[in-house]
């Protein structure tokens, strides 16, 4: 394996048995993956995709029924690679009655950290975080975005080289997440590689190198954000006034057409040869061109294409 290849996930599979007739759940059918050194590394699908069964797997939290996944070159469980990952729980567990630096204090023990570095470490984590006003409170009045901030806390407390984040972003608001997301990005100016996970699609867009996207346990898509989005093809919206109820009805089949009643239409079309056919059809039925504007396409667009599929 090459020395750039923090993780490897190859042909991972994990089954699990629910229930008295022990009826099988394919969690994750067939996933393949790996992340380079000082990438940031999205993970992205929908509730129920399998991310927190691949996450757990590659963090040994869960045994997979099939499958190979190495970290820093060494088989997942390793102890010595486990010290040299952070992670961040999906909901993170907490003790409840302690406050933030005694927590923090706590998890710095059950790595074996020195004290007067454990000390340091998480005050410097708090502030990082930004839940310095709130350390007197005990952690069970937190709220779920402040929870969040006291598993990035902790998951970072031992500088770990690479950070895996499971839902970092849910339960913030905007603010919150652009914190967060700063911090994600200090990480990697700071060498670190990041995996998460998320449905967020914007915070993904604005802050991974690569990802792949996941559904029904299988990756579905795999590359460089900005070569997801240009495979996704071009799509115009189309302003049209003057239309006719009959242009109308002869355009809903070619794309998604919204009328505001006073003949102006709005269209959705997708790749040149439909934006040709369309506007000659408009124009053959003497309706005006009123704007023509190139739509961006987001990770949410191409999701919801693959989604569709
Ligand atoms: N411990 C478990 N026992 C049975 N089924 C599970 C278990 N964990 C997850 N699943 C199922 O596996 C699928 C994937 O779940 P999960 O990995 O949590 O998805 P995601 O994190 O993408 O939302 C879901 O159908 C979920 O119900
Ligand atoms: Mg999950």
């Amino acid at each position: 394996m090459s020395e750039d290849l923090v993780l490897e996930v190859k042909g991972l599979r994990k089954v699990f048995r629910i229930g008295f007739f022990r009826k099988r759940v394919e969690a994750v059918k067939n996933a393949s993956f790996s992340v380079r050194r000082g990438e940031i590394f999205g993970l992205l699908g929908p509730n129920g995709a399998g991310k927190t069964t691949t996450i757990k797997s590659i963090l040994r939290l869960i045994f997979p029924s099939e499958g190979e996944i190495r970290i820093f070159g060494r088989p997942a469980g390793d102890r010595e690679a486990a010290k040299r990952v952070g992670y961040m729980p999906e909901n993170p567990y907490v003790y409840q009655y302690l406050k933030p630096l005694e927590f923090l204090d706590l998890c710095g023990r059950l790595t074996g950290m020195p004290k007067v570095e454990r000390r340091e470490r998480s005050e410097a984590m708090v502030d990082k975080v930004g839940l310095r006003h709130a350390v007197d409170r005990p952690i069970g009045k937190f709220s779920k975005g402040m929870m969040q901030r006291v598993g990035l806390a902790q998951a970072l407390l031992h500088d770990p080289e690479l950070l895996v984040l499971d839902e970092p972003m849910s339960g913030l608001d905007p603010i919150g997440r652009k914190e967060v997301r700063d911090v994600l990005l200090e990480q990697r100016a700071r060498g670190k590689t990041l995996l998460f996970t998320s449905h967020i699609l914007s915070d993904v867009e604005l802050l991974c190198d690569r990802v792949v996207i996941m559904q029904r346990g299988e990756i579905t898509s795999e590359g460089q954000v900005s070569d997801l989005l240009e495979s996704a093809g071009r799509q115009v919206e189309i302003r049209l006034s003057g239309a006719s109820a009959a242009l109308k009805t002869s355009l809903a089949s070619r794309a998604v057409v919204v009328d505001d009643g006073a003949g102006h239409l709005t269209l959705r079309a997708d790749g040149d040869r439909a934006i040709d056919e369309i506007l000659r059809i408009a124009n053959a039925a003497g309706a005006r061109l009123d704007a023509l504007v190139p739509v961006r396409q987001t990770l949410e667009n191409l999701f919801l294409q693959n989604a569709g599929r």
